[in-house]
């Protein structure tokens, strides 16, 4: 079997505004999950909003609002983001934490508000530049290369308010102003970057919440995407001219079908369901144009792209160095009725008698990490990184403060065999950041019992706790995995 390559970066991952907290700090700009409010497995994340007669109403997160809504902040609401885990002025500890277990590389996001609060500013808020300055400067100190996200769910609201999101092209001069300032800025302290976290979340919703999939919902998806795809390739771009160093990736959710049966039927509608929701965004993005499929998935929905003279050559020029995904579970496809539902990371479809699922109802599926990385380094051949992959899991906290996640523990053994396996196979897998090292805000559901980290946070889903830091049992064991270089798997 193989090994791990020398200098394989072993770490840990986290995003802006499900850590940070200091949602109003600082001159930080407003975004739009600062009006959600915690959900739960059975329950969505809800949007609080004034209507047009000024009356309080809440409607699922992804749910368009009706005209004239004007989302709040309701008094009296629990917004599970405004306070995160409080990294923003625990940053310091939380990476002492990273560099004792070993980490390589931290995968976390600069949050675009913070920079620019509104969005369209010229000039940036020095108060935020000088936090992430803080951040890079912290992980240079226990020698872990950073990973930065330049957008993980977190268009500044004002860009939203006053141009309408991504659906305007104006939005592209923003981000790239933005990203440039970022990359200028730290040039000398990041030198591995991804455009957009889970870029192909946008059109999933079509899949996860079929009952909001109207034709003009997914008209503007598809329309925001092909903006997304721009502003990313004018990154790229510009990454390579600010440091000819930079490795600008992607970052796309690992959306993993398999067909329930033999069904052809099934093979098909796999295959349609995997080009829609991974290779779609993977195909522009590492081979720089639209895929051969694409008219048909725009054709469901009757949708024309807008593009303007010019767009072809950027999406060629800004191709990306390196394949980031993040991947947590597989799904089933059939055209069969009688299946019966499984869930998972924008996961939909049948359930899979031959793997397990967690409380959330994620499928647990090792091999179909070993079965993915195959495909994406046959279809891309560049290097990969898995910027996300985790257990979501409860944890009890004893009363001599410690957390026996075995559980977790077992999840990452065997994916971490997984890619030893794809190793073996032949992949160039250069970097494995594994999601919410720390306890974090969970972004599908809101809540903080969906756990993910080696280091427990003490903090609970309604609010309550002091936020005080506990290592678990995952936590000794990842620095004897990063510590072995993937040999000593305990
Ligand atoms: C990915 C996101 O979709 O999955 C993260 O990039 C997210 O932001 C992670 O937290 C796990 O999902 P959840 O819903 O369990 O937090």
């Amino acid at each position: 079997m193989s090994k791990f390559p020398k200098d394989f970066f072993w770490g840990g991952a986290t995003a802006a505004n499900q850590c940070e907290g200091a949602y109003n700090e600082d001159g930080r700009g407003i975004i739009r999950n600062d009006f959600l409010t915690a959900g739960s497995a059975a329950s969505y994340r809800c949007i609080t909003f004034l209507d047009k007669n000024g009356k309080l109403q809440k409607l699922p997160f992804a749910a368009p609002l009706p005209e004239g809504a004007k989302p709040v902040i309701a008094e009296g609401e629990y917004y599970p983001n405004h306070i995160g885990i409080d990294h923003y002025h625990r940053y310091k500890e939380d990476i002492k934490l990273f560099g004792e277990m070993g980490f390589k590389m931290y995968r976390f996001s600069m949050s675009w508000s913070r920079i620019f609060p509104v969005g369209d500013e010229e000039e940036p808020n020095q108060k935020g530049l000088e936090f992430y300055r803080n951040v890079l400067l912290e992980c240079k100190k226990y020698n872990i290369e950073p990973l930065v996200t330049l957008h993980h769910f977190d268009t500044p609201y004002g860009l939203e308010e006053k141009y309408g999101g991504w659906t305007n092209r104006k939005l592209i001069d923003f981000y790239c102003h933005y990203t440039k300032t970022v990359m200028s800025e730290f040039k000398d302290l990041a030198k591995y970057w991804l455009t957009f976290n889970e870029i192909n979340n946008v059109i999933m919703i079509g899949e996860m919440m079929p009952a909001f999939a109207t034709k003009e919902v997914m008209a503007n998806a598809y329309q925001s995407l092909h903006h997304q795809f721009l502003a990313s390739a004018k990154t790229v771009v510009e990454g390579h001219k600010i440091n000819p160093e930079n490795k600008v990736g992607c970052m796309i959710a690992g959306i993993v079908s398999y067909p329930l049966t033999c069904d052809p039927a099934d093979v098909i509608k796999t295959q349609q369901s995997m080009q829609n929701g991974f290779w779609y965004c993977g195909d522009v993005q590492c081979r720089g144009a639209y895929p051969h499929y694409a008219k048909r998935l725009w054709d469901k929905y009757e949708f024309e792209l807008k593009s303007e003279p010019g767009d072809d050559e950027i999406l060629e020029a800004g191709k990306v160095d390196m394949f980031t995904f993040s991947y947590y579970s597989t799904g089933c496809i059939t055209t069969h009725k009688e299946a019966e539902d499984g869930k998972g990371n924008f996961q939909m479809g049948a359930k899979n008698p031959y793997v397990n699922y967690n409380e959330w109802g994620w499928a647990m599926d090792p091999s179909g990490l070993r079965y993915i990385l195959n495909e994406i380094y046959s279809r891309y051949q560049l290097p990969i990184i898995i910027a996300e992959n985790g257990l979501g899991a409860v944890d009890e906290l004893t009363e001599d403060k410690k957390v026996h996640d075995d559980y977790r523990i077992e999840y990452l053994r065997e994916h971490v065999k997984a890619m030893k396996d794809a190793l073996s196979d032949g992949i160039n897998l250069i970097g494995y950041t594994s999601w919410g090292c720390i306890d974090l805000i969970s972004a599908g559901t809101g809540e903080m019992k969906k756990r993910y980290g080696y280091i427990y946070v003490d903090r609970d889903s309604e609010g309550n706790g002091t936020l005080d830091r506990y290592k678990k049992d995952s936590f000794d064991w990842y620095k004897k995995v990063i510590a072995s270089n993937g040999e000593d798997l305990g």
